[in-house]
């Protein structure tokens, strides 16, 4: 696993988005990539939009998958992951809405869209770079801790903690959801590259346990280290925790001239 401490969130979504963005030039314009919600991929969103708007990526015939979706909330609420993906990924980056795909969390035929949103990221031949935030219990996705580090996309039950941290969304915490469809850890660690960005020292013990603690359900992230290429990018609060801090930044000061990322 490949660990980049940053002095600030700003530089967070940079160092992220470089990272993205050079798997993305790689692939080429038919990169698929995996795309998360939450406050943590902001930055890094905004800056390959950036990079879009300059010219120096493009992802006109780029696909994307969203990691998860709540279940039961009424097409086009504003805090459905549909609706935030479309505002923060499907606009600013400029792609194709008809290529952007989210779990369907429509209670109608629910027993099999698990199965239905698999079955279409093998269409599209995988996941090239899939960006993760990380929950302050560890979750990944929807992947509370219990999660099978197996697992495939399906319905789970959230958590009284993700619900209430996701509570200041709507108005209450009686309206955030009980469930939720979420790729797997099993799904998600098929990709072929991850991405995790956190900020903030709430996310400390969660980066510390993902990073540096056992591989275990109890701490979904944890599965990261199973991952050939997985690269955490956090800033210096979230990373406070860390025993081996001082190697990781001096891994990352002497990189070889052709690891070096375009930031
Ligand atoms: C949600 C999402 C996750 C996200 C997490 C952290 O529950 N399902 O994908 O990583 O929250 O969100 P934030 O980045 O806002 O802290």
């Amino acid at each position: 696993m490949e660990i980049i401490i940053c002095p600030d969130a700003e530089r967070v979504g940079e160092v992220a988005a470089a990272v993205v963005a050079r798997v993305a030039v790689a692939v080429g314009p038919s990169v698929v990539l995996g795309v998360a919600t939450g406050s943590s991929p902001l930055a890094l969103y905004e800056n390959l939009a950036k990079r879009v708007a300059a010219g120096t990526l493009d992802l006109s015939d780029a696909q994307a998958f969203a990691l998860d979706e709540y279940v039961g909330l009424p097409a086009g609420h504003p805090e459905s992951y549909a609706e935030v993906i479309r505002r923060t990924v499907t606009e600013p980056l400029k792609l194709d809405p008809a290529r952007v795909h989210v779990p369907d969390g429509r209670s109608e035929g629910l027993s099999g869209a698990g199965q239905r949103y698999e079955d279409a990221i093998a269409a599209a031949g995988g996941v090239d770079v899939q960006i993760l935030g990380v929950g302050a219990n560890g979750h990944i996705g929807f992947n509370e801790p219990g999660s099978s580090l197996a697992s495939r996309t399906r319905v789970k039950t959230l958590s009284q903690r993700t619900r209430d941290d996701n509570a200041r969304f709507f108005d209450s915490v009686d309206q955030v959801p009980t469930h939720c469809i979420t790729q797997g850890i099993g799904t998600i660690l098929a990709a072929r590259h991850l991405v995790l960005v956190a900020t903030g020292a709430a996310k400390a013990d969660a980066v510390v346990g993902l990073v540096e603690g056992p591989v275990t359900s109890m701490c979904p992230a944890s599965a990261l280290q199973l991952h050939r290429f997985a690269t955490v990018v956090c800033d210096e609060p979230a990373a406070a925790k860390l025993a081996l801090a001082d190697y990781y930044r001096q891994c990352f000061d002497e990189q070889l001239d052709w690891q070096k990322l375009d930031v």
